[in-house]
């Protein structure tokens, strides 16, 4: 059985819809205080998911699933992941995704567990020095949230040596995009990324999209980021394990298009998919945004044979198509 945490939130429940939908036996650990019950009720409708609710901070609550499941491999998607919040609460963010990923290691340990896919993320690397950005550019987090991150690289590269357990960390550029038949999507109570805002400006007419800053130095002024598709990225996950399984050795690699699009750029793709002109009001830049980031995951491509399939459009459409059901049940 694989043991999925975090998966009731947005990536884990794609990655746990990509392994039903290959007959894996799952067990998804939740606290719920980010993810969605609902969320789990669609995927236990999909195939063999059972449910464990609990705390990564907590001990006796990861014992336990490992006491009631015989768990084969871990993919670790459990975590805060809002880089204004670490900066100003960072013990919240060490205490669960550094922390919370310590009692999850030594129960692996403990319960003879060897393998990990571990969600880390680019925000592991900083202020880019080059771009695109490769496995081995320098990593020198600018917040809690990325430090909180590469901590767990670090300690998972102790752990291998220590104790054997092999991880494969992923460092995910932006997450775009929604279930390709509706049933899950992005849901967060607090949204900050920029598709789902510029979505929901539509929807929700008192709340109107903001673009944080113009003067970069970038070609339309606004910044650049990589957004991978998340069915797509749920399929490395899989290519992950699957490569940890036949080799059996630890490794990282980035997930990103390997292409850069700019703020204005996406929103305009909005307009052209929701055929419609969206309000925008130019505000001012939001503080720790680097200007251009964007992934060389050839490695991913080349050793895992990772191949993204989905283009940008594909997102933005697929996330539209989820922010109309999501309404429904908000509106619940
Ligand atoms: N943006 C806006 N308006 C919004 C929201 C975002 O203009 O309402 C802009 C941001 O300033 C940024 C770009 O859109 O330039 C993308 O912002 P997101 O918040 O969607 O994504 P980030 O690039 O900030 O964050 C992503 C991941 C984080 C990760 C971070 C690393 O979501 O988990 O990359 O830098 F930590």
């Amino acid at each position: 059985m694989i043991l999925i945490t975090g998966g009731a939130g947005y990536i884990g429940s794609h990655c746990a819809i990509n392994l039903i939908e290959k007959n894996k036996e799952i067990v998804i650990f939740d606290n719920l205080e980010l993810g969605h019950i609902e969320t789990v009720e669609t995927l236990k409708k999909l195939g063999k998911v059972e449910f464990y609710k609990g705390d990564l901070r907590n001990i006796e609550d990861i014992e336990g699933v490992f006491n009631k499941y015989k768990i084969d491999a871990v993919i670790h998607f459990a975590a805060y992941a809002l880089v204004g919040e670490s900066v100003i609460n960072p013990a919240k963010y060490y205490r669960n995704n550094t922390f919370g990923t310590l009692n999850l290691l030594d129960t692996m340990v403990k319960f003879n567990v060897k393998k990990i896919v571990f969600s880390s993320t680019c925000a592991t690397y900083g202020e880019p020095k080059y771009t695109p950005i490769d496995e081995n550019h320098p990593q020198n987090p600018i917040n809690p949230y990325g430090s909180s991150k590469l901590a767990v690289e670090k300690i998972m590269n102790d752990y291998d040596r220590a104790y054997g357990i092999k991880s494969i960390k992923l460092r995910y550029f932006n997450v775009a995009g929604a279930d390709s038949k509706s049933r899950i999507g992005e849901w967060h109570n607090i949204e900050t990324h920029l598709i789902p805002n510029i979505l929901k400006s539509v929807i929700k007419k008192d709340q109107k999209f903001k673009i944080f800053g113009d003067d970069y130095n970038t070609k339309d002024g606004t910044c650049i980021r990589d957004y991978v598709n998340v069915e797509d990225l749920a399929q490395a996950h899989f290519l992950a394990l699957s490569y940890l399984e036949k080799e059996n050795k630890s490794d990282v690699f980035n997930l990103g298009t390997q292409d850069g699009q700019s703020v204005k750029e996406i929103f305009a793709i909005c307009e052209e998919v929701l055929n419609q002109k969206i309000e925008v009001e130019i505000t001012k830049k939001r503080e720790g945004d680097p200007a251009i980031l964007y992934a060389d995951s050839s490695k991913a491509r080349n050793i895992l044979k990772w191949v993204p399939e989905k283009t940008i459009k594909d997102s933005i459409k697929k996330a539209w198509e989820w922010e109309r059901v999501l309404k429904t049940y908000v509106e619940k």
